[in-house]
């Protein structure tokens, strides 16, 4: 079965945005459940792969297609692979109708299963009368090639999880160096498996992944009867699905259609493995979780108090507890394995709350009130629903983590900066605890950049940048950068920046805490999106007020 989270720089929609964006939009499409979770391997392994498009029906609403892309395109002769592609159609196809790709982030997020959960919300917030498509990007989901590190053996995944997830990296004076000892284990298994030169690793690339969007619109101009170099990339990316958007729009500016860029990555620390750009606002974040309870009463937040300060106070409390004293957990049907309730896991559960505010914030004030009455009850439902880097109750049976996921970080990132050892790690730490007192410690498991210190695999040339991301490009057409206030881990100034290397782009804010604005969609952000879509561009400074704030329900609508 499906789930989000189990990616992290992150789980670049958190599943709990959606049922936002379902109270949010959905006064249409009614027979539209959450819960309706398909399980959709088996009916991709039917669709045949071709060179053209070929649709087949699928799912009851969609059409898939395979699509045959060369795993290096500057040798075709070292084989091929399979793209695969689900989409929506459009209620009425109009001359306005374009076909939108989107990415939910990660970068390991199933695209394809994102869109057949939720296409009715997807195509209402982008406007129906376009085609709505899921993409999955090389090594992801149902696209080649296969990129695991454990091929048949989980339960060795789940140990190396149990050894490098665990604690965060100050957890104790020795929980940065256990870090560091044990990504090794990660370079250790993937070497053998998908390492090397030709490796199945070696493929998976985000320029590669571009040169495959570019294919993808062009095989759409050749299905519709027009010429191919007028193809346009129509495309909505949410968090590293921004590194994809500005990775195509630098090597094909020309094929530039309208781009959608929410949640932005600085692409160029994304590209140097630094992962140093992403904590700016992230103590900011943190101060309104304490601010919105105390603003929203005793009856909305469960870990009320009479002052903001009373608030942040026993929250702290509540972390310096459980680091001298965490909370044993037998086996129950939730977890079937004991665990311990730790202060590392709450802070890793507490950044993913971040995320999405809406959704989150109510649910980590009842954590924490449980657990200052000693209940853990909602903690364990937190630690067990893949929202945290691994989950403490995996007993091996499966994999909980997707090793797509690091390793596109790593081969994006081969010519940028490994650690050679524990002290530069240690250097890279407290570089982060110095921007976020609170998460610099956690960010590291999110990152996972350690883990890439011992994987080796060599790129082919065309699965490489060809010149840096920083260098200026005229686009076809302008990009819309879209950015929250404050955002826990892809602060706005990464918006501006990247919109820096682009001339003619456009940078709209929402004034909302989370990360993206879409996770806390307002109808400003909706009317400028599809305004956008329709070829017009938002005046520079564009800001969208939020229309709903954590603890208050989540009753809106926008039609
Ligand atoms: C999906 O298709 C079913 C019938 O197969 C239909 O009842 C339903 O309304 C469709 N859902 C959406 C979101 O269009
Ligand atoms: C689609 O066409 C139908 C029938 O012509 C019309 O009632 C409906 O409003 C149209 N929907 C959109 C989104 O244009
Ligand atoms: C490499 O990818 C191919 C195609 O998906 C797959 O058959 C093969 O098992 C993969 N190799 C490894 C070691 O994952
Ligand atoms: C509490 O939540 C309700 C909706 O459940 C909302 O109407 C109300 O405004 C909230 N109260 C405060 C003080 O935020
Ligand atoms: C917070 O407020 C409660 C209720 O007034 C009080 O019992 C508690 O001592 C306060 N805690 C802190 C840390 O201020
Ligand atoms: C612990 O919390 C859960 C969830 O809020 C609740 O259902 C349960 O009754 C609580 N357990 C006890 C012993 O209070
Ligand atoms: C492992 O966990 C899964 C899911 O939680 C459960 O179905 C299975 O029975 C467990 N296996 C063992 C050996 O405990
Ligand atoms: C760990 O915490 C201590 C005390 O708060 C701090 O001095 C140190 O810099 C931190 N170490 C790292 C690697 O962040
Ligand atoms: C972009 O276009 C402007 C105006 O047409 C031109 O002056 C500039 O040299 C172009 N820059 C690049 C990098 O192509
Ligand atoms: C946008 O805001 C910046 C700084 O806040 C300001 O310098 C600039 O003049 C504004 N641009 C427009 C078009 O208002």
């Amino acid at each position: 079965m499906f789930s989000f989270g189990s990616w992290l720089l992150g789980p670049l929609l958190p599943k709990t945005t959606l049922a936002i964006f379902v109270h949010a939009l959905l006064a249409s499409a009614s027979s539209f459940s959450l819960n309706a979770v398909r399980d959709t391997a088996n009916d991709w392994a039917s669709i045949p792969s071709s060179s053209s498009l070929q649709w087949t029906s699928c799912f009851d609403n969609f059409t898939c297609t395979k699509l045959q892309v060369p795993l290096d395109y500057g040798n075709p002769a070292r084989g091929s692979t399979s793209i695969a592609i689900v989409k929506y159609a459009a209620e009425n196809q109009t001359a306005d109708t374009q076909n939108i790709v989107i990415n939910i982030g990660g970068p390991g997020g199933v695209n394809t299963d994102f869109l057949v959960e939720n296409a009715a919300v997807v195509s209402g917030m982008m406007g129906s009368q376009h085609n709505i498509v899921g993409f999955d990007p090389r090594g992801v989901g149902y696209s080649g090639p296969t990129v695991d590190c454990w091929p048949g053996h989980p339960e060795r995944r789940a140990q190396f999880e149990k050894l490098y997830y665990p604690y965060v990296s100050n957890a104790s004076s020795t929980a940065l160096d256990y870090q560091f000892y044990a990504a090794a284990i990660f370079g250790q298994a993937c070497n053998p498996t998908v390492g090397g030169s030709d490796g199945n690793a070696s493929f998976v690339s985000t320029p590669a992944v571009a040169r495959d969007l570019l294919s993808y619109i062009k095989a759409e101009q050749v299905a519709a009867g027009r010429p191919e170099e007028d193809a346009r990339l129509s495309y909505c990316g949410m968090s590293y699905g921004t590194v994809l958007a500005t990775t195509f729009a630098s090597m094909f500016p020309n094929n530039v259609g309208r781009i959608i860029a929410d949640g932005v990555l600085d692409a160029s620390d994304y590209y140097d493995l630094g992962w140093k750009t992403n904590l700016q606002e992230s103590e900011r974040a943190l101060d309104k979780f304490h601010q919105y309870c105390y603003e929203a009463g005793p009856r909305n937040c469960s870990f009320w108090g009479p002052s903001v300060s009373n608030i942040s106070d026993r929250f702290q409390t509540m972390f310096e507890k459980l680091k001298s004293s965490p909370v044993p957990v037998p086996a129950s049907q939730m977890c079937q394995i004991p665990i311990l309730a730790t202060y590392s896991d709450l802070k890793q559960y507490t950044l993913q709350a971040l995320y999405d505010p809406l959704a989150n914030f109510p649910i980590l004030a009842d954590i924490l009130s449980g657990l200052e009455e000693g209940n853990t009850t909602n903690y364990m439902q937190a630690v067990t629903s893949g929202s945290i880097p691994a989950n403490p109750c995996n007993n091996g049976t499966s994999g909980s983590t997707v090793d797509a996921d690091t390793l596109i970080k790593c081969v994006d990132g081969y010519g940028g900066q490994k650690f050679e050892n524990v002290g530069e790690y240690r250097v890279y730490v407290e570089k982060l605890t110095h921007e976020s007192a609170f998460f610099g410690e956690v960010w590291p498991n999110n990152a996972n950049t350690v883990a890439c210190r011992a994987f080796t695999a060599e790129l082919p040339e065309h699965g490489k940048l060809q010149r840096s991301i920083m260098e200026t490009r005229n686009t076809s057409f302008p990009i819309l950068f879209v950015t929250s206030e404050i955002d826990p881990v892809t602060p706005k100034h990464n918006a501006y920046k990247m919109s820096s290397v682009f001339p003619g782009s456009v940078v709209i804010e929402q004034n909302s805490v989370g990360h993206t604005a879409t996770s806390s969609p307002s109808s400003c952000l909706i009317r400028h999106l599809q305004a956008y879509l329709a070829g017009q561009i938002p005046s520079p400074n564009t800001t969208c007020q939020a229309e709903m704030l954590p603890f208050q329900g989540s009753g809106i609508n926008f039609r």
